[in-house]
């Protein structure tokens, strides 16, 4: 099997693998493959933090041209997976010079699917891009051609606890990775000053608690497969569920805006957190650490292009913040705005390089601690 990932995130998907006794672990670009049985896919699916789908591969082949494309898909036994009353959707993604539009590609290997069909059956499967019945995978890699089945369907980033969006929210399966990157112990306090929707705090709680990402999502793509073994989800399911700790980590938020706090509460009030996470709908500049508490901060500040001179302004103040009225801390800020991040004036400790979507993106840890140096830009 694959998992998909982000830049960046390889090496601790590897490791969330390892854990869950997936054999045969080896990363590569953004995917990491591994071996298991189908208890390992429905416990890939449920656990993997930094996961974004579980693929199965069913068929690999060289092909050089669109039309050695069409004819691998019209040769292919679709048939052994779904049949011509079944709906299906393809999502392609395609590396080197040969194949450069992956929707030209999906389009080429549906042409194959419906023709065949057609051909043996007299009539065609349905192309259906919002519940599909089947989700297929194709991965192009120079000459190299792979059809998966998508085990898990929608991208497992939708673990369901986000009811109402705020602005910007970021990835679950970011954040999650991202929390991973940093560090934390999950026995010191945990906090997002700046925390919008969340999902920082939602993730920080699952970590902490052990609490597979996934434990409640209801749609994966495998419950609609024919060799769909019900019990054996249940079974893996309870088993995950007896493994949850009952520590009780500190997990708190900040956030300026009634509106998105508005939301945020909304949504912590509708999770299975609400009494775990506690947010405060406060200014982070106007916010002071308790002397006495070890803390590990993550923020996701504001990162628009568009109000230039007032962001550089807030990344002085969140700089400023944190030397001042957050000593003994470990605080990290991802960014991918990085004129903006210089004006924290923070001496970094690690620089990490990932993408939040499209966009470049630096995580930095700050070590913030009795005569932390502000430095000059
Ligand atoms: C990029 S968003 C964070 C998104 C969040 N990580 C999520 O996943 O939903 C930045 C948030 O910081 C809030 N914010 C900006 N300045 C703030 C301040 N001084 N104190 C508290 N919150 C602030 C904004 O209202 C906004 O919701």
């Amino acid at each position: 099997m694959s998992a998909k990932t982000f830049y960046g995130f390889e090496d601790i998907l590897c490791e969330e693998l390892k854990k869950i006794d997936a054999i045969d672990v080896i990363k590569s670009n953004r995917i990491v493959h591994f071996k298991g049985n189908k208890e390992m896919m429905y416990k890939a699916n449920l656990c993997l933090r930094t996961a974004l789908k579980i693929l199965l591969p069913i068929a690999k082949r060289k092909i050089s041209n669109y039309e050695s494309l069409y004819k691998f898909s019209f040769n292919f036994e679709w048939e052994k997976y779904f049949n011509k009353d079944s709906s299906f959707y393809i999502n392609s993604v395609c590396f080197g010079k040969v194949f450069t539009h992956s929707l030209y590609v999906s389009q080429r290997v549906k042409d194959g699917i419906v023709d065949r069909f057609r051909k043996s059956k007299g009539s065609r499967p349905t192309v259906d891009k919002s519940n599909p019945d089947v989700y297929i995978d194709v991965h192009i890699d120079k000459n190299f051609c792979t059809f998966s089945l998508n085990s898990s369907g929608r991208n497992l980033n939708q673990r369901g606890y986000r009811k109402k969006t705020t602005e910007a929210p970021l990835n679950e399966v970011l954040a999650s990775g991202l929390i991973l990157l940093s560090n934390w112990n999950t026995k010191d306090d945990f906090l997002d000053p700046m925390c919008g929707g969340g999902t920082f705090l939602f993730e920080a709680c699952m970590i902490a608690k052990n609490i597979p990402p996934n434990l409640n999502r209801k749609s994966f793509a495998f419950k609609k497969w024919n060799d769909w073994d019900q019990d054996l989800f249940i079974n893996i399911s309870k088993s995950l569920t007896k493994k949850i700790k009952e520590t009780k980590p500190t997990i708190r938020g900040f956030e300026k805006s009634n509106n998105t706090f508005k939301k945020l509460n909304y949504n912590i009030k509708n999770s299975n957190f609400s009494d775990l996470i506690s947010v405060s709908n406060i200014d982070f500049f106007n916010s002071k650490k308790n002397s006495k508490e070890n803390l590990h901060v993550v923020i996701n500040p504001p990162y628009g292009v568009r109000i230039g001179k007032e962001l550089n302004k807030i990344y002085g103040m969140i700089g400023d913040t944190l030397k001042q009225k957050y000593q003994n801390t470990n605080a990290w800020i991802i960014s991918s705005n990085f004129e903006a991040l210089k004006g924290i004036g923070l001496k970094p400790s690690k620089k990490i390089k990932i993408y939040n979507g499209k966009l470049e993106s630096k995580f930095i840890k700050y070590e913030i601690y009795k005569g932390s140096k502000k430095i000059k830009n």
